[in-house]
């Protein structure tokens, strides 16, 4: 029998009861900033795939729909998806700064590339990543990791979520898969949220110059780092991307390059999403915690359910090669999709009461799309699942009766196709530090 957690329409952080919301439909206003889930169930029952004039894109929203095309990927190119390289090209400084970059003529890879040149990337980034072994490498140490960073707050009965966990947590994953010490964290850090800043296309001339600047950074970071591997060879991530086997076709440094730039940002904010999305979901759904406690064999289920319900990237693009014809709606060629998986992963057609928190559905047989799907499919979601569990499990048993703070309430994290948090302040009882604090 299914469990649906008592605080449902709270679950989410989003305050739709589950009607349809009987405005004119906008995802930029912001009511559906704040809470897309009323828009996007009135988009799939009236206009499944609808062109919204003021984005000039075309909203996918059902789960055949946006599944259907992230599994034919020779129908539907990948290579305009949103990228900075979009934003740059708005501002003359900002392609002068580039101009300068030692990584040219720049690439495109992963998830800007299509068939059949996607294959040769892919392959060699999901080898090079070496998911199991990586995990092996990270496991102890992000176990000791969540536990000294949980040590930092656990004795004041309260924290900032976001600053405290969800953000150092994977750059720190990040650090370990480009082998630098925790000093360059922040470095790792204020790179990623420059690109991401710059690819959301929601800034201006002064941020796409700085994250101009940023990429030169990161692009000398890479390359030198490459170049110290060229010369002794190390069996790393970088190092495993130079050293391709025999008679296979050696990657570029500007290919080294985009790769890393996607695993650098495609590690960083979603994952920070993530996790701050589960601490909400536990410190808002009244028992969950409890029911956790005593059995933690369920931490992974509630990772998938709130996958399903929160994706933390609400979206992917596509561009149309063909005129396409969804049930009567038809598409010119050249057209961008936004694919919502925030809309697919609660199709009343998959997933009865959708809108609602349970522990228990059974997402085997209808698996989300937070991660995508097809030849796309996250590289790193294994790493993540991993991350979300193990945070969990402390989280479980070290801050108990969690719950939002009542003077500081929860922030949205403030851009399109992003849910999660800007800031997430939690209350719990408080509990001793498992090491001695330094300088005690
Ligand atoms: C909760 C965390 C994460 C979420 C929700 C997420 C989501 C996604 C999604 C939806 C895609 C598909 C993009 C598309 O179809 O165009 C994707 C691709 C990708 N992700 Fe993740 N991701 C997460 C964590 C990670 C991590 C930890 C890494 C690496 C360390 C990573 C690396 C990548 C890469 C390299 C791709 C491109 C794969 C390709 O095009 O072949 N992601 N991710």
């Amino acid at each position: 029998m299914s469990e649906a957690a008592p605080q449902k329409a709270q679950a989410s952080g989003c305050p739709f009861s589950g009607s349809a919301a009987a405005e004119p439909v906008s995802l930029l206003s912001p009511r559906a900033m704040s809470c897309p889930y009323g828009v996007y169930k009135q988009l799939r029952s009236e206009e499944p795939v609808k062109y919204l004039p003021d984005q000039n894109i075309w909203i996918v929203t059902r789960y055949d729909d946006v599944e259907y095309v992230l599994e034919n990927p020779e129908r539907f190119s990948a290579k305009e998806s949103p990228s900075s390289t979009n934003a740059y090209r708005a501002f003359p400084e900002a392609l002068a700064i580039l101009a300068q970059s030692r990584a040219v003529p720049r690439a495109r890879t992963l998830m800007l590339a299509d068939l059949p040149h996607h294959t040769r990337y892919r392959t060699t980034a999901q080898r090079a990543l070496a998911p199991a072994r990586t995990l092996k490498e990270f496991s102890p140490k992000l176990r000791t990791i969540v536990d000294e960073l949980i040590d930092g707050f656990c004795e004041s009965g309260r924290a900032e979520i976001v600053g405290a966990l969800s953000i150092p947590l994977p750059m720190a994953l990040v650090a370990h898969i480009f082998q630098v010490s925790p000093d360059w964290i922040s470095k790792l850090k204020g790179w990623s949220d420059s690109f991401f800043a710059a690819l959301s296309g929601s800034v201006g001339e002064k941020e796409v110059i700085k994250a101009a600047h940023d990429t030169l950074e990161f692009e000398n970071f890479i390359l030198d780092r490459i170049a110290e591997r060229r010369q002794t060879p190390v069996d790393d991530f970088l190092g495993r991307l130079i050293a391709q086997p025999e008679g296979e076709e050696k990657l570029t440094d500007p290919e080294i390059v985009n790769i890393c730039s996607q695993i650098l940002v495609g590690g960083n904010e979603s994952s920070i999403n993530m996790l701050s999305n589960l601490i909400y979901l536990i410190a808002t759904t009244e028992g969950l915690q409890q029911k956790l406690q005593a059995d933690p064999a369920r931490i992974p289920a509630l990772v998938e359910e709130s996958l399903r319900m929160e994706p933390p990237l609400q979206a992917m693009y596509r561009i149309t090669r063909h005129e396409e014809d969804f049930n009567g709606v038809k598409v010119p060629p050249n057209s961008k999709l936004m694919l919502n998986f925030g809309s697919a992963n609660r199709d009343e057609t998959y997933y009865q009461d959708g809108e609602s928190f349970d522990l228990d559905r059974d997402n085997r047989e209808t698996i989300h799309l937070a991660f995508g799907r097809g030849i796309h499919a996250c590289a790193g979601q294994a790493l993540a699942r991993k991350e979300a569990v193990f945070t969990i499990e402390k989280v479980i048993a070290r801050l108990p009766n969690l719950r939002l703070s009542t003077d500081l309430p929860p922030e949205r994290a403030p851009l399109f196709g992003v849910r999660g948090f800007r800031t997430l302040n939690v209350e719990f009882d408080p509990t001793p530090r498992m090491a001695p604090a330094v300088n005690q």
